[in-house]
């Protein structure tokens, strides 16, 4: 499903998101900064797709970062990406749920929407757990859900009926906008995830919501 939407993949999220995601992000690396900035501090950006978030965390760090995704056309345009903006990033084809890094090995782990697709979510955040370096910083920015009921309603409307429609004529795969919402609908609120990131080791767990709570970003400490 990844494969058959990366080609037209930015393009859709800027579109309906109403280039809103690109605030998302940048606030990601504004919160993970005083990690991200330590010159000896090894950073993945996990489940990296097209590679936005990588392009925002290495222009932050003013140095490179490793990306990684297990969807090969993903990567192929992620890569495009890094040479035409003269990224030194290098990227690695990898599920998220079996990295080939070794244990306490990085210092920061982010992921952008991509977490929500893990076929399983706790065995997600102990391999992030794994990976880290006692003191290493989490950060996982994903689609959660509106707090207020008006808003929600609204919110449910757009993306369960003018969402798929969008997204399936941008990038004529009508499924794969269709599951979007149907993925944030299952997946775990703000609070309970929260709590699943405590359950798997992780310390000074905190979340902020962003844009009406549509998305949360949740870090956490090793
Ligand atoms: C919605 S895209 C998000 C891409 C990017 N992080 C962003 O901010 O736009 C989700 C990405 O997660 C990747 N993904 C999903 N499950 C994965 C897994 N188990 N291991 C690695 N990548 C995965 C998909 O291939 C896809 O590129």
């Amino acid at each position: 499903m990844f494969g058959r939407v990366a080609h037209r993949y930015d393009l859709a999220n800027h579109l309906l998101s109403f280039n809103i995601d690109k605030h998302w992000r940048n606030r990601t690396v504004a919160e993970v900064r005083g990690v991200l900035r330590r010159p000896d501090a090894r950073v993945l950006d996990l489940c990296c797709g097209t590679g936005d978030l990588l392009l925002a965390l290495e222009a932050d760090r003013g140095s490179s970062c490793f990306d990684s995704d297990f969807c090969h056309p993903m990567l192929t345009a992620a890569n495009a990406k890094l040479r035409k903006s003269h990224c030194r990033s290098q990227t690695f084809e990898s599920d998220a749920l079996r990295l080939p890094v070794r244990d306490a090995s990085l210092d920061l782990v982010t992921v952008a929407f991509g977490f929500r697709n893990l076929t399983n979510y706790n065995a997600g955040l102990v391999e992030m757990r794994r990976a880290l370096r006692p003191g290493g910083l989490a950060a996982i920015l994903e689609f959660s859900q509106p707090t207020n009921p008006a808003f929600a309603a609204f919110y449910g409307f757009y993306s369960r009926r003018i969402l798929p429609i969008i997204g399936g004529a941008i990038s004529g795969a009508r499924d794969a906008y269709t599951y979007l919402p149907e993925s944030v609908r299952k997946f775990p609120d703000a609070p309970e995830l929260a709590d699943r990131m405590r359950a798997a080791g992780f310390r000074e767990v905190r979340f902020l919501r962003m844009t009406f709570g549509i998305v949360a970003l949740h870090l956490g400490r090793v």
